[in-house]
């Protein structure tokens, strides 16, 4: 009889199937299960023939295969299909056996999922899985969060299979229950982040600049050398390079409308559900969102028609500002996700590896970059830092990328070059690092017509404080109450 199968996945989707070669190619032994059975027929005869890869036809002929404890992943459509595969699953299952998530489950699904299965004396595992079909076959992102019993089983199987940064798995313990999904969605709000960014300053060099595509390709391609060194970086010098049939630049024919699949907003809205001021992200999905209104901007372009003004100043140097207009709000949008990650894990309950989710996101995913591993320092040398604008590296970084950052931001508004990003992460800065703010004109407004009270700098914090403000202050009595 074959030796039984070290992991069984469910799934055989095109994920699903590179996940199984690769945990093939690292020397485990894989159970393969898929709801038409066709799938698994034409995977056995295809890509898994002669492998160590075992085809099975039910839920119990691939729970049948497996060593104890059973590990599961399951690779179908996030939604319905988990909890009805589970369903099925479960009554299968014994004691101490793992179902793991690989799907975009969203977090809160995740959670209750979790719970739902460590109910049943079973471990659950929500693993975000991060960088595509290929990154499924030759080395993933990995983000497993859920019941830490489960971890010691499977972290041989996923570190092996996982990308390597600095000879480091890109695949690290998260946190329990939700924690893995909702990192994942981290990733995912942080991608369309930095997308924005790269496309704020490609929208210089070209408009205010008046670069071609050869020529904003030459500058992504030198500041790839540099502390922006990342994939999103070299694949938009890639892009830009990219000729179409006539030897003319494709990007200049894609129409600028851009989608999304939802990941970026929700990243955003749990931001407002926690109350974190994450500006840039939610900047970048509402620049989408303007994006795909295509046939409004062309109208408003005509009611609106500006006179375009040159550019004046030196070249060289605003490219370089551009440079550091980049990175500095690039700092900014990670340390924003850092404060969601560190809001999200006071509520939930979590005790979140930061340092080990920079060290999962520098490599095999869309945003691995040479900058994580900076992050990941920082974390190392402050596991409780409570903002990553304090680390000394990030701190002194900043300050010296400020005055181009300015720059930057200034020549976008004076030319009418839209930099929702650029300036929405400057001004969090401005307001992050500003000791006093107009909210105490805010609280009096507040309480002027609602009541809503205020605390006063000259008293203790905690103190409540209500004023008569027109002298028909009606049922409201001034003085101290809680609110
Ligand atoms: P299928 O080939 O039988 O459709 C991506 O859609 C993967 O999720 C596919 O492998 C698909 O199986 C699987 N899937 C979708 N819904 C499912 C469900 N309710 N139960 C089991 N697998 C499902």
């Amino acid at each position: 009889m074959m030796k039984k199968a070290d992991i069984g996945l469910i799934g055989l989707a095109v994920m699903g199937e590179n996940l199984v070669m690769n945990m093939e190619s690292r020397g485990f032994t894989v159970a393969a299960y898929n709801r038409t059975a066709e799938r698994v027929d034409s995977f056995v005869k295809r890509r898994a023939g002669g492998k160590n890869i075992v085809g099975t036809k039910s839920l119990a002929e691939l729970v049948s295969t497996l060593s104890l404890p059973r590990k599961i992943m399951l690779m179908v459509k996030a939604g319905p299909a988990v909890d009805s595969l589970l369903e099925s699953l479960l009554p299968l299952l014994e004691a101490g056996d793992i179902v793991i998530d690989g799907g975009n489950s969203r977090y809160t699904d995740t959670i209750r999922r979790c719970a739902g299965v460590e109910s049943k004396g079973l471990l659950y595992i929500g693993m975000g899985v991060s960088g595509g079909e290929e990154g499924a076959l030759k080395g993933p992102a990995l983000m497993p969060g859920g019941s830490p019993a489960a971890w010691p089983f499977v972290r041989p199987i996923f570190q092996a299979i996982a990308a390597k940064a600095g000879g480091e798995a890109c695949c690290e313990w998260v946190g329990e229950n939700g924690a893995g999904h909702f990192v994942k969605m981290v990733h995912n709000g942080i991608e369309y982040g930095d997308m924005q960014l790269i496309c704020e300053a490609y929208s210089l060099l070209r408009v205010l600049l008046g670069m071609n595509a050869e020529e904003a390709a030459d500058v992504f391609e030198s500041w790839n050398k540099t502390e922006l060194d990342s994939y999103l970086i070299e694949i938009t010098k890639n892009i830009l390079r990219y000729k179409d049939n006539d030897g003319a630049p494709l990007v200049g024919r894609i129409l600028d409308a851009a989608g999304q699949k939802g990941t970026g907003k929700w990243t955003a809205v749990s931001a407002l559900d926690e109350g974190v001021p994450l500006t840039l992200i939610g900047e970048a999905v509402f620049a989408r969102s303007l994006s795909a209104m295509k046939d409004e901007r062309v109208k408003a372009s005509e009611a609106f028609a500006r006179e375009k003004t040159p550019f004046d100043g030196c070249r060289e140097s605003f490219i370089e500002d551009i440079r550091r207009a980049l990175l500095a709000s690039k700092i900014v949008s990670y340390a924003q996700g850092y404060m969601l990650m560190r809001a999200a894990a006071k509520s939930y309950g979590w005790n979140l590896n930061y340092g080990g989710i920079a060290q999962i996101w520098s490599g095999g995913c869309i945003i691995r970059s040479v900058f994580l591993g900076k992050i990941k320092e920082a974390f190392e040398a402050e596991p409780e830092l409570a903002n990553l604008l304090f680390a000394p590296y990030f701190r002194d970084k900043v300050k010296d990328l400020v005055p181009s950052w300015r720059r930057t931001a200034a020549a976008g508004v004076l030319h009418g070059v839209p930099l929702p990003a650029f300036t929405s992460a400057l001004s969090w800065f401005d307001g992050y690092t500003s000791a006093a703010l107009p909210a105490n004109l805010l609280q009096a407004q507040r309480d002027y017509f609602g009541a809503h009270t205020y605390e006063r700098t000259d008293r203790p914090r905690g103190e409540f404080f209500h004023t008569d403000w027109t002298g028909e202050g009606g049922a409201t009595a001034s003085g101290n109450y809680n609110a």
